[in-house]
This record gives structure tokens, C-alpha cells and sequence, in this order.
């Protein structure tokens, strides 16, 4: 190949002198163009051929360029050329133009009947009544708040989960917040703290995460007063301890140093342009002892707001342990947020994305379960994150045990995510994942505010729909016999929890 490159730059370099002298009469100029083009070829491939790097680009000097160029546009030529309407991943086309259908509040009906295989293994329904009813989009809120908490909180199904500003820019946060506001459902913060985006005037869930960012001291271990000073903050809803997150359970945050920016580091008390790792593990406990007493911490520190614990379920006796705990203590969380496997994040290593946790559908039948064993199912709110985009997700994880939902990736693509999988790079196209200043500005917040407000408006009204025709008025009603198959849901749960898991679920 190598060959041939010096031969072809050979013939080129005549095939130049040639026309230069042909037309050296009328258009000399066109010849030094030509020249020009041919000697920086002639550098790459030169360079190519020197390199040590790339074995591609040593055996095929210059043409192997276009195998990079090729790569670095390969998500964009899967998702305009290759994909169809239903197998695009993490999520198809289907469920992204449903959310930016409802975010536009356009038409969001779909023609011509569905395109899924109903006689699937994975086919999961509803089971409507022959009594359909009209339940109130108003009335779909559920208190949080249990008998330690002094300041309930009474919260829509439908929230924000967990994304930092750092792994979302500045205007995304502020539009997600102030859609939040207007919409009067909670925004959850990320481990990354509270930063003055996150104030806008919408409710607020504070995330703690093992690095500890907004309430760290020097060391960056747990400090009562910081946490103090932001818990009182009266847009501060809810506190949630982050114990782990489906995308990456047992692997901590990764901060990439390029989204490290000096406004960042300032807000979590870091050293600018650093990759931060949040530990793996908290410091501020240890056991089921210790966490059950954070909690109770926390909530007296914060007067008395609802505190949670977020966690992707992996051992599930180190769950039932904590259960135990909360009774031999008579203490609970008010919230336990779930978090499936399939969870979405910033960044992760693949490893852990793909191959780490339990799935939302299993994970949330054994917790519900396994509160229920221990009596605690009453008194402790199931929050459920992973993949719920749709009405039917939503239907769906509640009637397996939750008693809210939190999307992260839904509100993304209601703020222009288009799914361009480079979160992890500092160059979203969208403005929505970076912290580049040339594309954050091309999210323009009072607009796309409007858009996350009508995505949780539409997505609320939606479940509604679904409800009512069920026969049903609140989504309190709804368990698992609501669900085509949830007999086989029953067997999955018992297969995985023979021993905590309740057959009359
Ligand atoms: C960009 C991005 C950033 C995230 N940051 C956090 C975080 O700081 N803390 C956390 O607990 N989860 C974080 N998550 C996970 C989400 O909160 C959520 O648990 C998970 O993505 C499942 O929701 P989804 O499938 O609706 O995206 C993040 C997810 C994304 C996509």
C-alpha cells in the first residue's frame, strides 16, 4: 500500500508539471492549487508512513484517515441511516420523539397500530377495566414525609433524578429547574451539589454523595454545619444519601478534569481541572448501624426534612440487613430511591454499566417485598429510576412497588438531547452535557424550561389516561395485577428471592 501511495504521489506530481505546462496560457493558478493540495498530501503521507502510532495509517497512508473520520461519525450514521423506529439504544426512536413530542406539547398520537411484537417474551401490558374512569392529573401526588419527619413533602409521580451541574451545563440545570418550578414536581441536584442554577424556585432534592460536595470538610469527609447552613435552604425539599446508581454501582463519580471548570470546583470545593473521582464508599458510615444513624442525623440536623437513600440493589441480603436495622432501631429512611441497572449516567467504565447490578423490574419487587416482610412498607416511599420514559413505565414500576418515578434521560431529551452518547467528552452538540460556553449557550433556557414543564405536564396527563382506563382514580390503586403477565412477574420475583418475596405481591 505504501508502495503504491509514493507511486500514485508520483504520477500526480507529473500529471501536475503536465497541466501547469498545458495551461500555463490561460489559468496557471488552477496548476499551484493543485500543487499545493498534492504537497500536503504528500506531508501526511509522508507522516503517516513515519509514524509508529497507528498501524493503520503506517499500511495506508493518507486513505487511512477516512476509517477515522468514518468512526468518529458512526453514532450519527447509526441513528439518521441504520436504525429503525424501534431498536435504537439505550433508547429508540420511538420513546425519543415521544419525549420530544410531549415536550413540544405537539401531537403525540402514533399511526397506523404499534410495531412492537406483541407475542414477544418481553410483551408487558396493562389490563384495562371494562369500567374505565376519570381520574384528576392533579390528584397524582404522594406524600413523603414519614412519622420522624417535621416537614412532609407532598410530591408529584413524576421528578427529575439525579444529574449534576458538571455533568449537565448551566443553562440545562436552570431550564430543568425553573420547568420544575412551573410544573410543581421535584428537581434532584446530583452528587455535585447545590449551585446557584439549581435556585431558580423549583423544589429540590439535595443529593449526598460520597464526596460529600457542599457539605465537605478539607478532607472531604462529612461536615454537620455545612450541611446545616444548605439543608435550611427553603427550596431544599428533600435530602437524599446517594449510596449507589445503576449505571455504576460500587464505582463512585468521575468528574472528567476537562468538566472540571474553576465555577465548578468553587461550588464542590476542588482543586480546578482535576478528573474527581467521588469515593467508592461513604465515610460517614460503615454498616447498617452506622447508615441508620446518618439518616436520623441528617434528619435532625436538616429540622426534620424527608431523608432517602438511593441505591442500585447487588447483595440483597445487605438490603435486608438495613431493614433489619431500621427496625431494631425503630428508624427509616422516609424515601428509599431504587435505582435499576439500566440506569443512565455521565460517564462510566463499560464494565460496570453493562455487567454490575440488578435490573429496576427485580430490584423493585424484592424491596417492596422485603419492606413488607419487615413492616416497614407503610411508613418508608419507593422512589424508581431506570429507563422510565413513558406512561406505561411509570404505570408499570408503580404497580411493582414504587410510589413515585424519577427520569434523568426523559428530562434530557425534553431539554434537545439527542442522544449523541458524548456525555462523556465535554462536546454534547446540544448543550446539554458539556461545559463548553460556545455550546451551552445554544440551549436557551426560557425555552427550553417551557419544554421540560410540558413533558412532565403531558407525560402526568398520560398516566392519567392509562389509569382511568384501568379503573382506577389514583395510582395508589394499582399493584401488580394490573400488569398482562404479572402472574409471571410473581414467578421472576420468587425465582430471585425465593425467600423474601411474598407470593400474594
Ligand atoms: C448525565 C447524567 C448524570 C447523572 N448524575 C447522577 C448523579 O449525580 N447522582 C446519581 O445518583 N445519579 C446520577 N445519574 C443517574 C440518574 O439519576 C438515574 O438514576 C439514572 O440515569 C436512571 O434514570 P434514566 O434511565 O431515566 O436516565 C446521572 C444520569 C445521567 C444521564
Amino acid at each position: 500500500m505504501r508502495k503504491l501511495f509514493f507511486f500514485s504521489i508520483l504520477v500526480f506530481f507529473f500529471l501536475t508539471l503536465f497541466l501547469m505546462w498545458y495551461y500555463s496560457f490561460r489559468d496557471f493558478s488552477l496548476g499551484y492549487f493543485v500543487l499545493g493540495i498534492l504537497g500536503v498530501l504528500t506531508a501526511l503521507g509522508i507522516y503517516d508512513s513515519l509514524q509508529s502510532k497507528h498501524a493503520i495509517l503506517k499500511n495506508f497512508p493518507v486513505v487511512g484517515h477516512f476509517r477515522y473520520i468514518l468512526e468518529s461519525i458512526s453514532p450519527e450514521i447509526q441513528q439518521y441511516f441504520i436504525e429503525s423506529n424501534t431498536d435504537g439504544k439505550p433508547f429508540n426512536r420511538n420513546l425519543r420523539s415521544l419525549a420530544y413530542r410531549r415536550s413540544k406539547s405537539v401531537n403525540d398520537t402514533h399511526p397506523f397500530g404499534t410495531q412492537r411484537d406483541l407475542d414477544g417474551e418481553d410483551y408487558l401490558a396493562l389490563r384495562h377495566s371494562i369500567y374505565a374512569v376519570h381520574p384528576k392529573e392533579e390528584d397524582l401526588r404522594v406524600t413523603i414525609g414519614s412519622e420522624f419527619c417535621k416537614q412532609p413533602y407532598s410530591a408529584s409521580i413524576f421528578n427529575i433524578s439525579a444529574m449534576s451541574f458538571g455533568s449537565l451545563s448551566s443553562n440545562a440545570i436552570k431550564a430543568l429547574n425553573l420547568g420544575a418550578k412551573k410544573g410543581k414536581f421535584f428537581h434532584n441536584t446530583g452528587e455535585g451539589g447545590i449551585s446557584p442554577y439549581h435556585l431558580q424556585g423549583g423544589d429540590i432534592c439535595w443529593q449526598i454523595g460520597t464526596g460529600y460536595f457542599g457539605c465537605r470538610d478539607e478532607e472531604g469527609n462529612f461536615n454537620p454545619e455545612k450541611f446545616q447552613e444548605k439543608a435550611k435552604l427553603p427550596e431544599v425539599k428533600l435530602i437524599e444519601i446517594k449510596i449507589s446508581q445503576g449505571a455504576k454501582p460500587g464505582h463512585g463519580g468521575v468528574l472528567p478534569g476537562v468538566k472540571n471548570t474553576p465555577e465548578i470546583a468553587s461550588i464542590r470545593g476542588l482543586k480546578a481541572g482535576t478528573t474527581v473521582l467521588s469515593p467508592p464508599a461513604h465515610s460517614a458510615f460503615s454498616d447498617p448501624k452506622s447508615l441508620i444513624q446518618f439518616v436520623e442525623n441528617l434528619r435532625d440536623l436538616s429540622e426534620g426534612k424527608p431523608i432517602g437513600i438511593k441505591l442500585c440493589i447487588g447483595r440483597t441480603e445487605e438490603f435486608i440487613e438495613i431493614c433489619k436495622e431500621m427496625v431494631a432501631q425503630n428508624c427509616w429512611p422516609d424515601f428509599i430511591t431504587i435505582d435499576g441497572a439500566e440506569g443512565g449516567t455521565g460517564a462510566a467504565p463499560l464494565e460496570f454499566s453493562d455487567s454490575v447490578g440488578l435490573p429496576l423490574e427485580p430490584a423493585l419487587i424484592f424491596v417492596r417485598a422485603t419492606l413488607e416482610k419487615y413492616n416497614l412498607r407503610e411508613k418508608v416511599k419507593i422512589i424508581a429510576s431506570g429507563k422510565i420514559l413513558s406512561a406505561f413505565s411509570i404505570i408499570k414500576n408503580i404497580a411493582l412497588g414504587a410510589d413515585a418515578c424519577n427520569s434523568a434521560r426523559g428530562f434530557m431529551f425534553s431539554l434537545g438531547c439527542i442522544q449523541a452518547l458524548r456525555c462523556n467528552t465535554n462536546e454534547c452538540p446540544t448543550g446539554v452535557a458539556t461545559q463548553r460556553r460556545g455550546l451551552v449557550k445554544g440551549l436557551v433556557v426560557n425555552d427550553k424550561s417551557e419544554r421540560v414543564y410540558n413533558f412532565h405536564k403531558n407525560s402526568v396527563k398520560a398516566v392519567s389516561e392509562l389509569l382511568g382506563a384501568a379503573g382506577h382514580y389514583h395510582t395508589e390503586e394499582l399493584s401488580v395485577h394490573d400488569l398482562v403477565k404479572g402472574d409471571e412477574m410473581i414467578k421472576l420475583a420468587n425465582r430471585y428471592f425465593p425467600d423474601t418475596v411474598n407470593t400474594q405481591v
